[in-house]
């Protein structure tokens, strides 16, 4: 063998896509099957979904941990190899300018969009089952929002990063009753649209999709972290299939300049923005104020808009490549520890168990739209609205400087 050729001890590390109920019983046959006795070390590297609740992944990582230990399991969150989810810390933990605001004094929202404009592709026997909630909203969404709202580690070690971490997924404001998560949460489906002059059909009409499904493709939720830093800002979060925009962008809205004094008074000031474009544009968009030139006292907006992506030459590794790396040098940073993937579903699961005893309140939306006009209410009921991905539709922001 190799390993004996070249005196290497022998590490191992096994990758597992498959179907969660597969993991326990692969686990256990890899012991079984001698692949774990090498005097190096062992990894276990796992795909999503990790369960479909938190009674099924509870079960799935008691079996796991039958064979392995914590510290030897990765679990994958694809969004947290990308280069502007790491990029989140850097931009809040090396910027005088940002970290003293970003608290509920002086942040307004916070809204984060996962947009896509594909359906369910081949994939719809799976999806039927998951849905956009359990498809996006528990991992991927409550990462990136935990990576937001996360206080500063005490050290930039896996451990204490993870610790931050989850101290948000426990600060989430869970719904008490189906009442509040309809309040708070919307749903919906796609049903037949049009997307650049292309006819596209309804999910229910998708291949393997059950023709009468009440899964959604969609959902948005108003949620609030219940902590010092963030009492009574509302994080707004949406993802769907179908939209008119493949995104992920976080926004964070800054509360006004106040309205009865100095430049005020006179004008409509738009609010500071700050959003972190992540996938696949990659990039910063920041939105201040600022004299016309030449005019005497016109105020406009002004964007710095940073694009990273465009930048030729630059070399960032996809989030596969820098995962799979972190997890062959042991580095757990950006994989998500049993506490964080419970405290998720905890929280998921609520909204979950609301929709199955209410089934009514399934909006719909035509493929290619933003989604159902509900979720707009969600923000317009506190005077506030989705701001445009990408900068569309920013119209009157008049200047903009490049990178
Ligand atoms: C996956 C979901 O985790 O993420 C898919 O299962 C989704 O439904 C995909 O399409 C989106 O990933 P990305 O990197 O293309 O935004």
């Amino acid at each position: 063998m190799l390993e004996e050729k070249f005196h290497i001890p022998g590490n191992r590390m096994f990758y597992l896509a498959l179907a969660p109920e597969l993991f326990g019983s692969v686990s256990f046959n890899l012991k079984a099957g001698g692949m774990l006795q090498g005097s190096g070390w062992n990894r276990l590297v796992i795909e999503k979904p990790f369960g479909y609740n938190l009674e099924s992944a509870e079960q799935l990582n008691e079996q796991i941990r039958q064979v392995f230990k914590e510290e030897e399991i990765y679990r994958i969150d694809h969004y947290l190899g990308k280069e502007m989810v790491q990029n989140i810390e850097v931009i809040r933990f090396a910027n005088a300018f940002f970290e003293p605001l970003w608290n509920n004094k002086h942040i307004a929202n916070i809204q984060i969009t996962l947009g896509e404009t594909v359906g369910v592709e081949e994939r719809g026997g799976y999806y039927d089952h998951a849905g956009a909630l359990r498809d996006m909203g528990q991992n991927h969404i409550l990462q990136l929002l935990t990576m937001i709202a996360m206080e500063p580690p005490s050290r930039l070690l896996a451990e204490d990063i993870r610790d931050e971490k989850v101290k948000v997924l426990r600060s989430l404001r869970p719904y008490a009753s189906p009442e509040e998560v309809r309040e708070n949460v919307v749903r919906g489906q796609y049903t037949q649209g049009l997307y650049k002059g292309k006819s596209l059909p309804a999910y229910r009409q998708e291949d393997k999709v059950d023709p009468e499904s009440n899964t959604e493709t969609y959902f948005a939720a108003r949620i609030f972290v219940d902590n010092f830093r963030w009492a009574g800002v509302p994080f707004y979060i949406r993802t769907g299939k179908r939209l008119p925009v493949k995104t992920t962008e976080v926004v964070v809205e800054f509360k006004g300049m106040p309205t009865n004094v100095y430049l005020g008074q006179k004008h409509n000031l738009e609010p500071n923005l700050l959003v972190i474009r992540v996938n696949p544009m990659e990039g910063i968009y920041v939105k201040i104020n600022a004299k016309k030139p030449g005019s005497e006292s016109e105020i406009q907006p002004l964007a710095m808009d940073f694009c990273q992506s465009c930048m030729v030459g630059i070399n960032s590794p996809e989030a596969y490549e820098r995962l799979l790396h972190d997890a062959a040098r042991g580095d757990s940073t950006y994989f998500t520890r049993w506490d964080e993937v419970s405290s998720a579903w905890s929280f998921v699961d609520r909204v979950a168990k609301a929709w199955k005893e209410e089934s009514s309140d399934l909006a719909s939306y035509p493929a290619g739209s933003w989604g159902p006009v509900e979720a707009d209410q969600l923000l317009a009921q506190e005077g506030f609205h989705w701001w445009p991905v990408n900068g569309q539709e920013e119209d009157n922001v008049v200047w903009r400087v490049n990178g």
